[in-house]
């Protein structure tokens, strides 16, 4: 397993109501209290529900964390939220370019690129995703995918203290497929030639408490972005759990 502390992040996509958003967020937090968890853990809520979720985990081992944000400031940029907003809502993270923003989106990596910088101007760790899709993993290219959208999406002046990688291969992402252990261990080696010394290189991609251990245990692996399984506070925490 890797030196660094790993994190483990909840991505909740459009996911949660009040009620449940915030049953949720307290049953994470109970079980970060009762069982002084060995890695930073992440909740990122839809926006709707940043500030009450904030309020129940405030205090807690748990951080809270945006799923995507502008690159301006502020202004005419109707439905969008801020990196400053963001933060304003008590944010210390956020994941930029998922592949489902890139892909239903259309966002290009040059979007992703001024939405870090926009993210590291108001003091927020990026997290960005980097993946291939299935067409992309057939015809042999995933690294140089990966190392691509890497080179296109990262401001200068990346350091690890505000970076998270999270590599997701498009067509593991809710379908109950992963890569094999040394596929993951390639492309992160791949990835962390690309990057700052230190940075944080999570995989995400169908993780579940079934094959969390054996993916947390790789040393290139250090941490998850789960979404399906983190809207289980049970199956978050096992995942959690499974770190080391
Ligand atoms: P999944 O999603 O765990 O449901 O595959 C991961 C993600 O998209 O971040």
């Amino acid at each position: 397993m890797s030196a660094r502390r790993m994190l483990i992040a909840g991505n909740w996509k459009m996911n949660g109501l009040c009620a449940d958003g915030l049953a949720l967020a307290k049953d994470i937090t109970a079980r970060a209290a009762a069982g002084a968890p060995r890695c930073d853990l992440l909740v990122c809520p839809p926006a709707t529900l940043l500030c009450s979720v904030g309020e129940a985990i405030a205090g807690s081992a748990v951080a809270l964390g945006g799923q995507d944000c502008a690159a301006a400031e502020k202004g005419a940029f109707t439905g969008d939220v801020s990196a400053e907003m963001l933060k304003d809502a008590g944010c210390a993270y956020v994941i930029l370019g998922h592949s489902e923003r890139r892909q239903m989106h259309a966002e290009s990596d040059a979007q992703v690129r001024d939405k870090v910088a926009a993210a590291w101007r108001a003091g927020l760790v990026a997290i960005l995703c980097v993946g291939e899709t299935r067409a992309e993993r057939e015809a042999g290219q995933e690294q140089a995918v990966c190392c691509s959208q890497l080179s296109g999406s990262l401001p200068d002046g990346a350091d690890a203290a505000r970076l998270v990688i999270a590599y997701e291969p498009v067509w593991a992402i809710g379908t109950g497929l992963t890569p094999t252990l040394a596929d993951i261990t390639d492309i992160h080696r791949a990835i962390r030639a690309a990057i700052p010394a230190g940075t944080r290189i999570l995989y995400g991609g169908s993780v579940n408490p079934r094959n969390a251990a054996e993916i947390l245990a790789l040393n290139e692996v250090d941490g998850a972005l789960v979404g399906g399984a983190s809207l289980k506070g049970e199956d978050f925490w096992a995942i959690a759990e499974a770190c080391g």
